[in-house]
């Protein structure tokens, strides 16, 4: 069983960040930005909460599905950036948008969380023959948690969310997800604090390095290591599940972290670069929203059309990984 993408919808935050606005925090340069990573600009969240991003973006693509909010059996949000601990950004979405009849919880497998949370989606439909239609909203607001005084990745990421409403249908669909939990270290916030007291009685093996409460920290070159082989093998593993080709998919939407990343894994695969949707430049790296916004974006510039075969591949912390291969 595959799933139908009824509509989406996107919203980001109108304030930009440019390459050259990051001089005023940290020592860089607009060239360093782009050439080491395709970076132009990106937005910022101000006022906006993450919830009131999803809001906007589920709305939208109530809208565009042209379906009754009521008629949503479930709704899923996927967040590294979630406003508060509890409720769930689902509930309040849930709330928002009218979808009274719907379940609603929170998935969180960061910048690989359209793809755990879209594939979750099936699951549920596939399941739940009373459930029409499932809501899935990526929301995130990075620069909540960036340490703008850390310069190799306060620059790459952006904040904004996209939405889809789906349905079940028998297009073609596979999936593969998948984590490497000994990487855990090399991407994280921490949120609760380890009580001191607790820390120094209890020898735990803790694999994360001393970083601020709520402040991101990331090795950059073992994320980036791990990615360009984490892009690659999502959508191979997808792929050999259904025996799809890299050549019969007409577009790849990876997600959009590093353009160098991304022109490694395309060189791996042996596909040409113009397979692949690239909305970094624009956005930066938006966590578990860039692999939808940049899915909606060019389904609303008319580049991506119905009946095409896509190939959803995402990674990002914990080291988390997955692929969809879809027909929209
Ligand atoms: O969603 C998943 C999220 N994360 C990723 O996908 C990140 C994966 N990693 C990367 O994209 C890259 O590793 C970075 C963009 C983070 C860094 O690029 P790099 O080419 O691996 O640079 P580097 O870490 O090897 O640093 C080279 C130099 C260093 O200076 P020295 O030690 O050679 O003097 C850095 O301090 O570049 C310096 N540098 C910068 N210079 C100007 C690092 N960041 C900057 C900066 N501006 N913003």
């Amino acid at each position: 069983m595959g799933i139908n993408i009824l509509g989406m919808g996107s919203y980001v935050p109108e304030q930009t960040l440019t390459n050259d606005d990051f001089t005023r925090f940290v020592e860089t340069n607009d060239e360093w930005i782009r050439t080491r990573t395709g970076i132009t600009e990106r937005r910022m969240a101000g006022w906006e909460p993450t919830w009131y991003m999803g809001t906007q973006a589920a709305r939208k693509a109530i809208e565009a599905a042209k379906i009754n909010a009521e008629d949503i059996g479930l709704v899923i949000s996927c967040t590294a950036t979630a406003d508060f601990h509890t409720p769930s950004m689902s509930s309040v979405i849930q709330n928002n948008v009218g979808a009274v009849n719907a379940g609603a919880f929170d998935l969180n497998a960061s910048c690989t969380g359209f793809v755990y949370a879209l594939d979750t989606a099936r699951r549920f439909l596939e399941t739940d023959s009373s459930m029409k239609y499932v809501l899935v909203v990526a929301n995130e607001a990075l620069s909540r948690f960036l340490d703008f005084t850390d310069r190799s990745s306060c620059i790459l990421f952006g904040d904004g969310a996209a939405a889809a409403v789906v349905e079940r249908s028998d297009k073609l669909y596979s999936s593969a997800l998948g984590s490497d939990g000994s990487g855990a270290g090399y991407l994280c916030a921490r949120t609760l604090d380890v009580a001191p007291e607790v820390a120094v009685e209890k020898d735990f093996d803790d694999p994360f390095p001393k970083m601020p409460q709520h402040k991101l920290y990331q090795n950059g070159k073992e994320v980036y290591k791990f990615a360009t082989n984490a892009l690659p093998k999502s959508f191979t593993l997808a792929a050999e599940k259904i025996g799809v080709t890299s050549g019969e998919i007409d577009w790849f939407v990876p997600h959009q972290a590093n353009v160098r990343i991304i022109e490694t894994a395309a060189k791996k695969l042996g596909v040409p670069m113009d397979k692949f949707i690239i909305t970094l430049d624009h956005y930066g790296n938006t966590s578990s929203v860039s692999i939808p916004l940049a899915l909606c974006e060019s389904i609303e510039k008319g580049i991506i059309k119905k009946g095409q075969k896509l190939a959803l591949i995402g990674f990002g912390a914990g080291l988390t990984y997955g692929g969809i291969i879809l027909e929209y």
